[in-house]
């Protein structure tokens, strides 16, 4: 497991290269206007460092030490934010974060890999102000169903590939299941479909 982990990390900024040419404009607009407290949910090497707002507080949850560290560089000059070596759904977690502290919770490409998406947006309503938002950017199941079953058969392999990673997670159910309303929401692309929005309590 650590060896992936490590390998994974190791990789992951050269893999994403192109195609985070074409998530660029999208994390920006998402990202720079968020103002308060943000928790940003397994941020891994610290892509969206460079899009949040400077006077922005940022608590920035990753569990893997080696993502850690790549993170640590891209937020040397950035005090605001802090890096928290946690699973989103640690215990230990609710130490650093009180109720209803949290202006904004960020989660770019990452429910679709932690290992109990349901808990962790319990978690987020939990930790969200009233008034707080949930932005998000992710990679969801696809629609047509000949697509669905190559990502359900490609699965298990991709799986151990991109250290957790599902490539059929339909998070944009979960989280309107759970109880969050779109303020605004878009689907784009459709083999490797994505879901992006930005979602309030109740
Ligand atoms: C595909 S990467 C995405 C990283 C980053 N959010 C981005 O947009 O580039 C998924 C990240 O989720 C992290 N992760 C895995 N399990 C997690 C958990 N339980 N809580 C928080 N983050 C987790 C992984 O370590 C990895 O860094």
């Amino acid at each position: 497991m650590g060896v992936y982990q490590k390998l994974f990390a190791k990789f992951y900024d050269p893999f994403m290269h192109n195609f985070e040419h074409k998530l660029y404009k999208r994390r920006k607009s998402l990202l720079s206007n968020i103002s308060g407290t943000i928790l940003g949910v397994g941020e891994g090497t610290g892509v969206n460092f460079k899009f949040y707002n400077p006077e922005a507080t940022v608590l920035a949850v990753e569990p893997s030490e080696y993502m850690l560290a790549k993170a640590k560089s891209k937020a040397k000059g950035k005090p605001n934010i802090q890096l928290l070596n946690y699973g989103i759904n640690e215990a230990a977690l609710n130490t650093k974060i009180a109720p209803k502290s949290i202006d904004a919770i960020v989660c770019t490409l990452v429910l679709c890999t932690i290992d109990d998406p349901e808990q962790a947006i319990q978690n987020f309503k939990k930790w969200l102000k009233p008034t707080g938002k949930l932005v998000i950017l992710e990679h969801i199941h696809a629609k047509k169903n000949i697509n669905k079953s190559i990502q359900n058969i490609v699965n298990p392999a991709w799986n151990i590939f991109a250290d957790g990673c599902n490539l059929n997670r339909s998070t944009d159910e979960l989280i309107k299941k759970a109880g969050f309303t779109p303020v605004w929401e878009e689907y784009f692309t459709k083999t490797l479909r994505f879901y992006t929005g930005e979602f309030k309590l109740g």
